[in-house]
């Protein structure tokens, strides 16, 4: 069992492999919980914490950090602009602080490529018929050059983009004063996303999976679970040791203190067996799938790139 290895962004920044996922659902009460878990995880030797603004936790997480004793440059913490704040980069990114109770985050992210309306205090705002509120300005490639300007204010160390496929990072790339350090996707065993993983190593960009365990649906695979006897370990940790020894990133959530250190706990696997697993690949999406009409967020597959 190895401890969790740390990579170099394409700025210097360093960053552990491994992150505490930090969405807690909808519920306002799990929300407010998330303190416990965040602060069990920092005293179980998490380095790295994965947050939202849309998710409502970077309060509890701020919290969980003074009440650690933890000191605040040893800790990794990742936040994600709103899709409805493309228009207001800079205040957003201050609310977050301002959430978080922090001078600095370490890592800023446009949490989506496409933008939703701006209603104040509203995550999706949606029309009269339900349908998300999607906008076509600014582009993703404006909101980047927002984010950029970031850099100038000293309070991030490293800015990336979360669910760009090849397709829209090329398109990013072409005008980007700034390569993203990262790139945070749904990926796991049963979407191993290979040319994302491989066209993000080529560009300088680490790739971040969520939803690294693919929930039950992966974890209950018979090769993971044959695997997991082999190397005497749970099916997490299995499909977790796949995303290090592929070079990414993963932000597995746990509220259980167990499974926290379970999840920083993980073999080495063979090649042989780093390969058996992506062999599983399916091209299936478990967390963030398209409607019956095809879409996602009101975004269709194609712009998505999916
Ligand atoms: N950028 C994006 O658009 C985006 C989208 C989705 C998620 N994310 C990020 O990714 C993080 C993780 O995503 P996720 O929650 O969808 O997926 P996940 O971390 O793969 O799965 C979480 C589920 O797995 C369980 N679990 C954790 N460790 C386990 C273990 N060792 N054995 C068995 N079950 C285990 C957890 O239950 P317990 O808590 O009971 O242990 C929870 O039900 C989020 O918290 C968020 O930070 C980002």
């Amino acid at each position: 069992m190895s401890s969790v290895p740390t990579y170099t962004l394409n700025n210097g920044v360093k960053i552990p492999a491994i992150g505490l996922g930090g969405a807690a659902g909808r519920d306002e009460k799990e929300k407010e919980k998330a303190r416990v878990w965040f602060l069990t995880a920092l005293q179980a030797g998490y380095r790295h914490i994965d947050v939202a603004q849309i998710y409502g936790t970077e309060e509890a997480l701020g919290k969980a950090i003074r009440e650690s004793g933890v000191p605040r440059e040893e800790i990794f913490i990742t936040t994600k602009l709103p899709p409805s704040h493309h228009t207001r980069v800079a205040e957003s990114f201050q609310e977050s602080l301002d959430n978080l109770g922090l001078d600095y985050v370490d890592l800023y992210l446009i949490h989506f490529p496409f933008g939703l309306a701006y209603e104040k205090g509203v995550n999706f705002p949606t029309n009269p018929d339900g349908t998300p509120k999607v906008v076509d300005s600014p582009t993703f490639v404006e909101t980047w050059a927002d984010v950029e300007k970031l850099l100038d204010t000293g309070k991030v160390r490293a800015i990336g983009v979360s669910n760009f496929s090849v397709k829209n990072l090329e398109i990013l790339l072409k005008s980007a004063k700034v390569v993203p350090t990262a790139n945070q996707v749904e990926l796991h065993p049963y979407l191993a996303q290979s040319d994302l993983v491989e066209y993000s190593k080529s560009k300088g960009i680490v790739t971040t999976a969520y939803t690294p365990t693919g929930y039950q649906t992966v974890l209950s695979d018979p090769t993971i679970a044959e695997l997991a006897d082999k190397y005497g370990v749970s099916p997490a940790q299995i499909v977790l040791a796949w995303h290090v020894a592929r070079g990414v990133v993963a932000v597995p959530k746990s509220s259980n203190k167990e499974r926290q250190k379970q999840n920083i706990a993980l073999p080495t696997l063979e090649p042989s067996d780093v390969a058996r697993i992506s062999s599983l690949d399916k091209g299936e999406r478990v967390c963030n799938k398209p409607d019956a009409d095809g879409k996602f967020f009101g975004i269709t597959k194609e712009q998505l790139g999916w």
